[in-house]
This record gives structure tokens, sequence and C-alpha cells, in this order.
């Protein structure tokens, strides 16, 4: 029987895998499953494997928290070791996380095929961790597996387009796979909220490991939970930094909620009259879904979802406010295509590129 290996570690990850699972079941490959360990709170993981019905992880390397440095010398060995020990035919890294960089290096040593899912992606930050992934995983995988033409285009402009296959979003997969379910959830509902609310999340390093950017996000946001309601799942990074910095009054107008399970999530977003985040994953589904979108963030690695001003950048903290107004005052009436992303069958296409017999 073939066998592939996937090494995941965080939650994005954990939701591209549920489409590829299923691609790789459906032809009957063995599908093993590899966790770094890298998030670790049952919110974070254990949840998403039950609610996706993905099974547990076949292994978990359990490597305990830390810099990333400290985390990608522990884990590097950890995936060698493991994998030679797997012995699989070809192998899936994903994304952009520490994991990915961990495995795209401890499998680059080995003479295995192994594909990066969500391959191209490039924000142009050379010092954000996730770019550094992004670009080493690219670099060194055998076969690419590209969402969008922008990332192709990327790829190609760095020279790697000889490995390189278009096959969509494997995100806009699973989104199109559990819409009705999406449909009944009505989280909002259930958590009491008003007809008219924001999404927000926050998590990215730039944005909350420094008191400075973390206090004049949050001050901005909670002038604008006067007028908005903003229900706020709080990501454990972000919850220790508040912690740290001595932040908790600013959150005091929103209503802050553990970190949300995937469809919870999504129903969230459908609901919403705006998300506001720094997260790559919900700029999309905010796009998928309809709703507006403003990115904490200078650059987006999704350039598609700017169409039709779906998603609108906020560099600076202090115009999230104005381009709040604008979204609530001028509501857009058209719907955009999510074409760019695909046609939701990414996960069988990259299962052919990957089993395809090599000469
Ligand atoms: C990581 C990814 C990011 C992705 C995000 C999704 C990297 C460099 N970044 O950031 O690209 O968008 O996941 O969530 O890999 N922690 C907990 N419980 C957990 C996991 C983490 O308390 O289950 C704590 C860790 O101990 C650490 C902090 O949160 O202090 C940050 O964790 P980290 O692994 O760096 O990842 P994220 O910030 O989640």
């Amino acid at each position: 029987m073939y066998r592939v290996v996937s090494v995941v570690g965080a939650r994005p990850q954990f939701i591209k895998l549920k489409p590829i699972h299923t691609a790789l079941q459906d032809a009957d490959v063995e599908h093993i499953i590899l966790h770094t360990g890298q998030h670790y709170d049952p919110v974070m993981s254990d949840k998403i494997f039950d609610q996706l019905h993905l099974p547990r992880p076949d292994v978990n390397l359990g490597i305990e928290p830390g810099l990333p440095a400290q985390q990608l010398a522990l884990m590097i060995p950890a995936i060698e070791q493991k994998v030679l020990e797997i012995k699989p035919d070809a192998a899936l890294i994903y994304g952009d996380t520490t994991t990915t960089l961990a495995a795209a290096v401890a499998l680059s040593k080995l003479a295995l095929r192994f594909g990066h899912v969500e391959a191209g992606m490039r924000s142009g930050e050379p010092g954000m961790l996730e770019e550094v992934a992004r670009r080493v995983a690219d670099r060194v995988s055998s076969v690419l597996f590209a969402p969008t033409q922008t990332a192709v285009n990327n790829l190609k402009r760095e020279g790697l387009e000889h490995k390189t296959n278009l096959v969509g979003d494997v995100m806009l997969d699973l989104f199109k796979s559990v819409e009705s379910l999406v449909e009944r959830a009505r989280t909002a509902e259930k958590m009491d909220l008003s007809s008219d609310y924001a999404l927000m999340t926050l998590h990215r390093a730039e944005n909350v490991d420094h008191p400075h950017r973390l206090e004049e996000i949050l001050r901005n946001l909670s002038e604008i939970a006067e007028e908005l309601q903003i229900v706020f799942p709080l990501h454990p990074r972000t919850q220790k930094r508040v912690e740290e910095f001595q932040l908790q009054d600013h959150l005091s107008r929103m209503k802050v909620v553990p970190p949300q399970n995937y469809l919870e999530t999504l129903s969230l977003i459908r609901d919403a009259r705006l998300v506001i985040t720094d997260s790559g994953g919900l700029q999309k589904e905010a796009f998928f879904s309809g709703t507006r979108c403003i990115t904490i963030r200078e650059k987006t690695e999704w350039p598609e979802t700017l169409t039709s001003q779906a998603n609108l950048l906020a560099p600076l903290a202090r115009g999230i406010r104005s381009l709040v107004h604008d979204i609530i005052s001028k509501p857009i009436n058209e719907k955009w295509s999510v074409e760019a992303f695909g046609d939701g069958k990414a996960s069988f296409k990259i299962r052919e590129v990957l089993l395809a017999p090599q000469n």
C-alpha cells in the first residue's frame, strides 16, 4: 500500500489536512499523520481533529513550547527520526509555520518525494518567520502545490516553475464541503450576539509581541466597540501578551471568548457585519463567505481578496476606525467571485500529482 506522511503542528494545518486526508483515503492510500505538538491546547488541536472527523495523529512529538529557534532545533531531528521509521513513499508539508520550516529542513535530507501545500505565498516581509518558512519550504520541496495564479507567478519569479502545479486552495475544498453545516451552526445566536457585530482575531507576532503596537490596536478597537459589538476569540499567544503588558482594560468593551472551533468560526464569519483580523486563513474565509474584512497588516499574501474592496489593509492601527466606518456606511451589494481560489477540488489534484509515477 502506498504510504504518505503529513507533517502538521499548528491549527491552520489541521484544517488543510482534512481535505487531503479525504482525498488520500478515497484512493486507499495509507495516510500517516505526524503532529509536532506545536499547538497543544485542546481547543487549538484535539477538538479540531474531532470536529473534522480526522483520526488522532499517529505520532505526536510533543515538542515543548519555546522560542521558534528552540522549537526548530527540537523538531528537525525528531521529524527526521520518525519519518525514517515510518518509511513513507511520499510526504506533505503545509503552509508557513515553525512546523513547516522544521519539516522542510528535515525532509530535504532524506531521499523522499515531498510536496508543499499552499506553496508560493509571499507577503514580501523578509523578517517574518512565516515568510522564511514559505521560502525555505518552496526551495527544498520536490513538488509545489500553488493555490492561486499569484502564487504561481511568485514561484516563477524565483525560478521554481519547473516543480509548480496550480491546484487551487484546499481551504476552499473544505469550506465548500461544510457549507450546510455552517448554515445550521448559528453560533452568533448561541452566543447571544447582537444582529450587527464584528468578528475580530489577532495573533501575529508583529502585532501582539510589542507592547506599544498591541496597545494601539486594542485601544482603537475598544473605541470601535462603543458603536459596534466586537466578538474576540482570544488566541493563546495574544492572551499571554495582554496579561504580560497589562492591557486587560482595553478588552472590557468587547465580548472576549476562547478560540473557537472551525465550524463555529465559519458561522461567526458568515453572520458578521465585518471581520477584523491579522490571520491569512480568516481573510480567505471571509472572502469565501461574502463578508468584508479589515486586515491589520501592511501586506497580504492573498491579493485576490483585495478585489471589490472585499478586504481592506490597515497597516496603522489608527486607520482601522475609518475603515470600519467606510464599510458600515457604504455597503457593497455585489458579490465577488471565489474562482481565483480554484473549484473546490484542489486536494484531489494534489493527490494525482503526488501519486503520479516518477521516471
Ligand atoms: C502559529 C504560526 C502562524 C499561524 C498560527 C495559527 C508560526 C511561526 N506561526 O502562530 O503562522 O497563523 O500558528 O494559530 O508557526 N500556545 C499555547 N497553546 C497552544 C499553542 C501555543 O499556549 O496550543 C502558546 C505558545 O506556548 C507560545 C504562543 O502561544 O508562547 C505562540 O505559539 P506559536 O507556536 O508561536 O504559534 P502561533 O502564535 O499560534
